[in-house]
């Protein structure tokens, strides 16, 4: 990139919510970036597959099918990639990097697969990669592990990473509604895909916690590494009851650095009303960390949204043309993200709040405090509830154990004879 030219140009690859949410900052702020950049900022062409959508909204930039105008444009210096999912994007990128262009981009799952090859790529082509969207939407979340927390070692993260699941985790417990009923106003508000099934998974939260871990914790780990378990099956009931023990759910992202490694996970987790994650509701995301200096932080905002998401891109251009005007700083590079252990699932320790149906007869209780017993668990508190299907419904919350521990409980529960289901199993604690 020449650091002479009056102006960065840019080339958009996509010019859905994203990109024309870049496009807007661009327009409404030119003003107050040229004032810091003492550069313009210009959109010089845009990529669609169907430029018949996007005719009138372009505002002088370029609209254009084929990518290679903006691959093979010198006067561009960056490429933002906002199209999203792994194919044509993965090529999209490479060929840019290799084009020696800087790119940014807003794709998690291209970030969590491939993060080691475009880093890579990006040395050895004196360029770099940008990809504060991808975590988080407008929270500047990589730039604070990069830059604001860069003299610490970080520890853990614990993240709420995924604004569809939070707005159904936060609306089933105040309207008291069941899942499947939330998630229909979810997307009738625009919070929820038509197709929900990455965001309820989990998945999408996998993928955050997979660049989050490379980039706070300095780790490489796969997306396979990664257990996840969505929030589909959560039942209003349990958050109720989880309610009256003082307990909040949330669909956490975690990662840990541990002697033997780091464990990561996605799942549905039962956090303490206090805690500051508890109070992060509807789409809102936040990212709870703690490192060996600062101690625990968090940061909060926007996850998604056309705007706040393209200002986490807009941010990253303006990172690029700072280092690009100024000096190379290079700081943005991650190749140093070492191989790591990763434990497994078993090896997991939490506590448990367990639903069970149990047939309302004489000594039950003692015989379920019994089963946990032998199978060395500690009960924190056990309580019965109203009938339901002609059963007693009892809650009861363990104290820590090991997953693998708990597990072989659970694959043994039904047989004790006054256990009839196991109806909810909701892990409590960061
Ligand atoms: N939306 C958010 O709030 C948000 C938040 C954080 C991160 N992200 C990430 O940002 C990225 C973009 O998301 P989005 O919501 O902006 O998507 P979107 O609204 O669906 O827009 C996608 C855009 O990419 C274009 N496109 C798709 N495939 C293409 C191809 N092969 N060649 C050229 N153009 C192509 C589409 O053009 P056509 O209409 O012509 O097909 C459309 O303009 C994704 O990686 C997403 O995960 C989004």
């Amino acid at each position: 990139m020449d650091s002479n030219k009056s102006s960065i140009t840019l080339g958009l690859i996509g010019f859905g919510n994203v990109g024309q949410g870049v496009h807007s900052i661009v327009q409404t702020n030119q003003g107050m970036i040229q004032d810091r950049l003492g550069q313009a900022v210009h959109i010089k062409t845009i990529c669609v597959r169907n430029i018949d959508k996007y005719k009138g909204l372009a505002n002088g930039a370029e609209l254009t099918t084929d990518v290679n105008d903006i691959i093979n444009d010198p006067d561009i210096d960056i490429v933002v990639e906002v199209i999203g999912g792994e194919t044509p994007a993965y090529d999209y990128i490479t060929e840019a990097l290799k084009h020696k262009k800087y790119v940014v981009t807003a794709n998690k799952e291209l970030i969590a697969k491939h993060k080691k090859t475009f880093f890579e790529l990006a040395k050895q082509n004196d360029v770099d990669i940008f990809f504060e969207a991808s975590v988080g939407g407008g929270i500047p979340i990589i730039k604070s592990f990069k830059v604001g927390y860069s003299a610490n070692q970080i520890e853990s993260v614990y993240g709420i990473l995924n604004g569809t699941t939070n707005f159904i985790l936060t609306k089933l417990f105040e309207n008291k509604q069941e899942f499947a009923t939330v998630l229909k106003e979810a997307q009738d508000l625009g919070f929820a895909e038509s197709d929900p099934t990455a965001d309820v998974s989990g998945l999408d939260a996998a993928y955050k916690i997979v660049i989050l871990t490379a980039v706070a914790l300095k780790l490489n780990i796969q997306i396979d590494d990664v257990f996840y378990e969505g929030i589909d099956q959560i039942q209003l009931k349990d958050i109720q009851y989880l309610d009256e023990l003082g307990y909040r759910v949330r669909l956490i992202a975690k990662a840990k650095r541990m002697a033997e490694g780091v464990f990561a996970a996605v799942y549905p987790t039962a956090i303490p009303s206090e805690h500051p994650l508890s109070t992060v509701r509807n789409e809102f995301n936040a990212i709870y960390s703690t490192g060996n200096m600062v101690g625990e932080s968090m940061i909060y905002g926007k996850g998604a949204g056309s705007l706040p998401t393209g200002s986490a891109v807009m941010s990253d251009i303006l990172d690029i043309a700072f280092d690009i005007y100024t000096h190379h700083s290079r700081r943005n590079l991650e190749t140093k993200i070492d191989p790591t252990s990763v434990l497994g699932i078993d090896q997991n320790e939490t506590q448990f709040y367990v639903r069970l149906s149990v047939k309302d007869e004489t000594g039950a209780l003692e015989k379920i405090t019994t089963a946990f017993k032998d199978a060395n668990i500690n009960i924190s508190n056990i309580i019965q509830k109203e009938r339901l299907d002609g059963h007693a419904q009892v809650v009861i919350l363990t104290d820590v154990v090991k997953e693998k521990t708990f597990n072989a409980l659970k694959a043994t529960m039904l047989d004790t004879d006054v256990i009839h289901a196991i109806d909810a199993v909701i892990r409590v604690g960061l």
